[in-house]
């Protein structure tokens, strides 16, 4: 296992430890989840349900024994747990490199705790581009059009929900006031900044050992 591979398991580790059985968890996407689902399986919890951001950690969790309901049958999450692709200072942090993010973003927010885990890598001075985007395919160009500079992510096939994947690739001078003009944009389904008050945890592995950063 490369060096950075330890680190997103160290990571990964970290955050299985909080979850007890009877929970309800909500399941990330990404290369850093990998590493969360053998180590919640490892765990023999009897009474756990789970709900997944993605067919990718459905279809993985599935394989490990871990049993992934669909989140129509739940309403609350105790704990959700998810890898991020930048961290800021201040906590605002961007995600979607895996194009998951509008799921993500929705079982972050059905969550009692939303904890994020990465490894050193992930953590950033300030946000930049590209921050990933969901987009509605009625009215395509339109909307794109608006969004400049954007572009589809290449060779991205349409989310589960039938929408189209892209990156806004302007300046992220101010990320609440950036994440308010995309929120507000007809034909954006979600976008990939998530703000401080999301996150309860940020769980980041260095050399040094794990880090965690308390955000409420
Ligand atoms: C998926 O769309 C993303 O939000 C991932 O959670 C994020 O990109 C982190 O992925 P890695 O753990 O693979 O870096």
């Amino acid at each position: 296992m490369s060096d950075m591979e330890a680190l997103k398991r160290a990571a990964a580790v970290a955050a299985a430890e909080e979850v007890r059985d009877g929970m309800v968890l909500g399941l990330g996407t990404g290369s850093t989840v990998a590493h969360l689902l053998p180590a919640i399986a490892v765990r023999g919890l009897r009474d756990l349900r789970c709900v997944a951001t993605s067919v990718a950690t459905a279809e993985q969790a599935a394989s490990l024994g871990i049993v992934v309901e669909p989140f129509d049958a739940v309403e609350r999450l105790d704990l959700a747990i998810d890898g991020a692709d930048q961290i800021a200072p201040d906590g605002w942090i961007v995600k979607g490199g895996g194009g998951a993010h509008v799921r993500e973003k929705i079982v972050a927010a059905a969550a009692d705790r939303f904890v994020v885990i990465a490894d050193k890598t992930k953590v950033v001075d300030k946000l930049s581009a590209p921050i990933p985007l969901e987009l509605l395919e009625y009215g395509l160009p339109a909307t794109l059009a608006r969004l400049t500079p954007c572009d589809l992510r290449p060779g991205m096939p349409p989310s589960p929900d039938g929408n189209l994947i892209a990156d806004y690739a302007g300046p992220v001078d101010d990320p609440a006031t950036l994440a308010a003009l995309l929120s507000a944009m007809p034909g954006v389904v979600d976008h990939g900044l998530f703000p401080p008050a999301l996150t309860a945890e940020i769980i980041i592995a260095t050399t040094a050992g794990i880090e965690r950063r308390a955000l409420r």
